[in-house]
């Protein structure tokens, strides 16, 4: 058990510098803190390598201006910065954050357009949604009874930090004996859980949420990847009932790519092992990460004689 106020190690880019993650603070003024008012992504580092950064700084710089705010920093920029965390905590399998928060009024001003938008970048070591026991026989999710903000009050296509519904979920999933969550939306179709879309196999045909949740980047590389194998994908609308009745589910995330699913409220999802559609997807989904096309290498500088350091 880690000591309470240990830190993982770990580099953080705040205020123009960059600190150890345990040296790394915000003020308590920011509204990325007191209201939730902020945007993130996050891409990882496998092997010394970033997998899809493109995507990612795509999806953030999207989301950035969706909220209305400016990131002090091009996309070149925010790429070096990412990078130069990377390299100075020495990390080759990282999970890799960038923020950015409406930030500070100088005056505490309730108008949001007073705010100074704070950027934030850190590194930490490669956390996964599942452990590798998990993956390896795949988890019990419970189908929760809390739902899913709908898309119509907060849009779900913007990644952020309103979680309270995934946490409550979360929280149900234990008091039911469940290991993780997925919840639904307000018409009772399945939506997403914390950090991770869904896919239902049914038939060989896969189908996945397209309403009301983030468009995940390991969501859309399942899909590719599902192409290349010519399995066809249906994005639309997925009943709880159609989830509980498939052949194979998996979750979708950064924090761990192509994850099995073997039971549902504790009843077997087809014949409650992992499938053969998720394991040759999850394969196909790691072998990429030596593709140079799909990946970027952190230069870790030792080259020009630069080791680990902050
Ligand atoms: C709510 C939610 N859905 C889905 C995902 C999966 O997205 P990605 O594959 O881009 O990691 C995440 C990732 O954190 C998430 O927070």
């Amino acid at each position: 058990m880690a000591e309470p106020d240990a830190f993982p190690p770990g580099v953080a880019y705040v205020d123009g510098t960059y600190l150890p993650i345990a040296e790394a603070r915000i003020s308590v003024l920011d509204w990325g803190f007191l209201r939730s008012d902020a945007t993130y992504d996050v891409v990882h580092v496998w092997r010394g390598r970033f997998f899809r950064l493109d995507l990612h700084i795509e999806r953030f710089l999207r989301s950035v201006a969706r909220l209305r705010m400016t990131l002090p920093v091009d996309r070149d920029g925010l790429a070096a910065i990412l990078g130069e965390c990377v390299a100075r905590s020495g990390l080759r399998d990282a999970y890799v954050e960038m923020i950015l928060t409406r930030g500070r009024s100088p005056t505490f001003s309730r108008d949001p357009r007073d705010a100074v938008n704070n950027f934030i970048a850190f590194a930490v070591p490669f956390g996964w949604v599942m452990t590798a026991e998990q993956r390896a026989r795949g988890i019990d999710v419970v189908i929760a009874g809390t739902k899913r903000i709908p898309a119509e009050s907060v849009d779900p296509t913007v990644k952020n930090y309103h979680w309270l519904d995934l946490v409550a979920g979360l929280f149900e999933a234990y008091d039911r004996g469940g290991e993780n969550v997925l919840l639904t939306d307000m018409d009772g179709n399945v939506a997403e859980g914390p950090g991770f879309n869904v896919f239902a196999v049914t038939g060989g045909r896969a189908a996945t949420p397209d309403r009301g949740v983030l468009e995940g980047i390991t969501r859309r590389i399942a899909i590719e990847l599902c192409g290349e194998l010519q399995v066809p994908v249906d994005p639309g609308p997925l009943g709880a009932a159609a989830l509980r009745g498939a052949d194979e589910v998996f979750l979708t995330s950064t924090a761990g790519g192509i994850m099995p699913v073997t039971r549902i409220d504790g009843a077997p999802v087809g014949d409650g092992r992992p499938g053969p559609l998720t394991a040759r997807l999850d394969a196909l989904y790691w072998a990429r990460h030596e593709d140079p096309g799909w990946t970027t290498p952190v230069d870790y500088g030792e080259t020009r004689g630069r080791g680990s350091r902050c």
